[in-house]
Order: C-alpha cells, then structure tokens, then sequence
C-alpha cells in the first residue's frame, strides 16, 4: 500500500508517496523551502504544492515540530505562535479534501525507525532523540510509541536541554563537534536515570556524522544512528495516517 508522507521542517517541507511494505519511497521526494513566515496558511500551500506536483489522491500524513493532540498543533517552539490551538488535520483535510493525519516530527521518525530502522525488534524502551533546529524525541516501548514526549523542552542546567545541546549549535559554528557531543553524553545520561533506555536512536542531521563523535559518548544506553535519515519523518508520517493515529 501507499501513503503519501509530508515533513515540515525548519528549512524545508518535503513530501513523498511511500511504499508501506518497506518503507521505500515509490517516487523522488519533492522539497519546498519552508515559508518565512511559516505560517498555517503558508505551510498549508506549500504541502498542496507538493501533493498536486505529486498528483496524489488518498490518505496523507503530516508531521509539525510541536506537541499534537486529536490534529490540533498545542505547542510551537521553533515555528510561527500562530501554530498554537491550530486544527491542522482539519485545515489540511478541508485544503486537499483528502484524509491527512497530523503528528510530531520526532514521533514520526521514532515511528519509521522502529518499523523498518534502527529500533526495528528492539526490546525494551527505545528514546529516538534528532538534533537538528531543537531537540525532538519519540519514546517507544516494545513497538509502541508514547507521542508528544517533548524531551529536547526539559528543564536541563539553566534552561532546557535542546538550548544546551541542539545540533544547530554545531552547524551555526557556535559550538565544535567535541563539546557538543560532551553536552550530549550529559544530557543523555539525565535522559538514562530517568527512563532507563535500552536503546538512544540518534537522528536529525547530525546524525549523519555519527562516526566524528560516537567515541565521546559513554552512556551506559546504546546509541546508533537512526537508518531512515532525511527520509524518516515522511515515512513515519505515512505510516501514521495508514494506522488512523489520532493522537500521535
Ligand atoms: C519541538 C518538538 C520537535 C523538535 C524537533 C522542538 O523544539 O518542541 O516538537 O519535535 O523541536 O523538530
């Protein structure tokens, strides 16, 4: 069966028809910039920009970086406030007039990596963690995913961990490599005496490198890079919208 994915991220919305017997993408992905400001009504066009080129009809599943509960977006801390109380699977829906579910980004991911990647058969619990613009998470225990976990938003040091340890620090050049992993291994073992991980699935961009800073990091969890890569969040997304989750 196919599904048609979207993932709206920070620099681009990127959407894809996917093959959910292995995950595969059936056709090239297309990639819209992400509108500034991105707003609903903007990011709403650029989604249907992506599905018309595609020429889609049928279910589709979205992903937004901030809490979702029953499609409505409650949080918004690296997008437009303008997100927050938005229905965005009722405004999609009634945009496409096609079905669309709408979940987390991170959630997505966890939910692509468990079913075709990394965390596929992984007993226990798995935390996906992406380091990217903030710090996403998916908490997923034995198969399942518990949504909206939010893990990059805890109070950590003088802020919350994902000012302390996001991937956009290494990027922006604020941070080298090696004191960003340092910060990671503490958050991670913050992460660890709370929720006693099997298993850290590394994503986001900079998990691409994983190989320049795995060695500075010795939590007692093991951690591998997540498989799926850029791919994860519109495969997740599909999946989502095959499965009719509401709340995730
Ligand atoms: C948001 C999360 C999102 C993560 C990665 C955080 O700032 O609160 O919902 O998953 O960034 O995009």
């Amino acid at each position: 069966m196919e599904i048609f994915g979207v993932d709206v991220g920070g620099s681009g919305v990127k959407g894809a028809p996917v093959d959910l017997t292995d995950g595969q993408l059936a056709a090239p992905r297309m990639r819209i910039p992400t509108p500034k400001p991105a707003t609903p009504d903007a990011v709403i066009e650029a989604i249907a920009g992506i599905v018309s080129g595609h020429g889609w009809s049928g279910p589709i599943g979205v992903t937004v970086p901030g809490v979702v509960l029953d499609g409505v977006v409650q949080t918004a801390a690296n997008i437009s406030e303008e997100w927050i109380g938005f229905d965005a699977a009722t405004g999609l829906s009634e945009r496409l007039g096609m079905p669309v579910k709408v979940l987390n980004d991170a959630d997505a991911a966890g939910l692509a990596e468990v079913t075709y990647g990394a965390a596929k058969g992984e007993r226990g619990v798995v935390l996906l963690l992406t380091f990217g613009t903030g710090i996403g998470s998916a908490y997923l225990h034995e198969g399942t995913l518990i949504p909206n976990t939010e893990l990059g938003h805890l109070k950590f040091k003088d802020g919350v961990a994902e000012e302390y340890a996001a991937g956009r620090l290494v990027k922006r050049g604020d941070l080298e490599i090696e004191w960003w992993a340092r910060r990671v291994d503490e958050v991670l073992d913050y992460l660890d005496d709370l929720f006693w991980p099997n298993l850290f699935v590394f994503g986001g961009g900079i998990s691409k490198r994983f190989e320049d800073y795995s060695h500075l990091l010795d939590t007692r969890a093991r951690i591998v890079p997540a498989m799926l890569r850029n791919q994860a969040g519109i495969v997740g997304a599909a999946l989502a919208a095959a499965r009719g989750v509401d709340h995730a």
